[in-house]
């Protein structure tokens, strides 16, 4: 019921705003969309996948016929009045100053009450759409719980419930509740996936930043290996913000669920250069974690600390299946992998990965290990 009334002024909206100008832009090799509207660009902010997104674009639509009644109710006297009260070169010579008006309590009064009126039409259902996000302490069943932390500079989601770390591409099952707790490890971040809906921040420190919405509905029903949305940081939050980007990735609820599983498999290591980029990842555990190794094993470590530790790099246990590399930064191909192990600042000013020093032998064969050995099947 509520969902109805939403879709019908989404379409309203959408007619109103998109005028039938087609653009076209796709996330890497992702084919573009088609969007009821014309809007289909991966940072698309108007697309309003999830209730969420949808509650937002009702409001930016009421405000956007505000602003343009208010523009033409300025603009129209103005250009009148231009054209009818010019001063001819000819009147210059007997002009006196017009007359002087001033405390007309019937203008002032309009003038008020215009815009007050104007600004509870947009306030009223803005408070309607920020009193329905569920409280964290009593959220609807069936909601999906992620915690997402933000680093300088790359993406964290912690499921919970799963008992899955994974970073840079968020996973997520298709037309299910999601809840996010936002945080961050160090500055102050924002979470935004642009065709979903708005921002929010992730705030160092002990306060968590709820956000509440419904995953879409995959586009192409029964798509196998999921659909994807770009996201990306939307505070400067120092040198690489611009590239502390990630992946939405929205499966297929019974793929998922494979998704979930495989996750938790380990490493399938075969060749001789996959063993020896095996022993040189051990380098590189005491910041990143690949779960069924001994990187796992120390984690839990740390985790058992007081204060608990959490490793300072991304969680790579299934880096063989994303698609890119340095928090969306990079395709995931071996010659990128090569740039990024030798010397990350080349491709992320500022990134507090350091290169090791590996030979080149080394970094061939730590990529063979984790863009072959760790890529999962679901
Ligand atoms: Cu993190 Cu900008």
């Amino acid at each position: 019921m509520k969902q109805a009334y939403k879709i019908k002024a989404q379409s309203f909206w959408f007619s109103l705003l998109s005028g039938g100008i087609p653009i076209y832009a796709a996330p890497f090799d992702e084919k573009p969309y088609a969007l009821s509207g014309s809007f289909n660009t991966p940072m698309d902010t108007i697309a309003g996948l999830t209730d969420w997104g949808q509650d937002i674009n009702y409001v930016y639509g009421i405000t956007t016929v505000i602003v343009a009644f208010v523009f033409l109710a300025v603009s129209i006297p103005l250009i009148y009045a231009i054209r009818r009260f010019r001063v001819k070169e000819s009147d210059l010579a007997h002009m006196k100053p017009p007359k002087q008006v001033h405390g007309n309590a019937l203008l002032e009064f309009i003038w008020t009450i215009v815009p007050v009126i104007l600004l509870l039409f947009i306030a009223i259902p803005t408070w309607q759409i920020i009193f329905r996000q569920p409280d964290a302490n009593h959220l609807p069943a069936g909601t999906m719980k992620i915690e997402v932390v933000g680093h300088q500079w790359w993406w964290e989601f912690r499921y919970p419930e799963l008992g899955i770390t994974t970073a840079n591409e968020l996973h997520l099952p298709e037309n299910t509740p999601v809840y996010f707790a936002l945080s961050s490890a160090d500055v102050i971040h924002s979470f935004w996936v642009p065709q979903f809906g708005g921002k929010l921040d992730a705030i160092p420190g002990t306060h968590i930043n709820h956000l509440f919405l419904t995953t879409p509905p995959l586009r192409h029903s029964g798509k196998s290996g999921g659909e994807y949305y770009q996201g990306q940081c939307a505070e400067l939050c120092g040198l690489s913000h611009a590239l502390m980007r990630f992946e939405a990735v929205v499966h297929g609820k019974a793929e998922f669920e494979r998704w979930a599983l495989a996750y938790h498999k380990p490493p399938v290591v075969e060749t001789a250069q996959q063993k020896r980029g095996e022993q040189v990842f051990m380098q590189c555990m005491s910041c990143h974690t690949i779960y069924g190794t001994q990187s796992e094993e120390l984690e839990k470590q740390m985790l058992a600390m007081t204060p608990p530790t959490h490793k300072a790099g991304p969680n790579l246990t299934d880096f063989g299946s994303r698609r890119t590399l340095g928090a969306g930064t990079r395709s995931n191909t071996a010659e990128n992998f090569h740039a990024w192990v030798h010397d990350p600042a080349s491709i992320k000013p500022g990134s507090r990965m350091v290169g090791l020093g590996l030979s080149p032998e080394d970094i061939e064969a730590v990529g063979a290990y984790l863009r072959q050995s760790t890529a999962k099947t679901y």
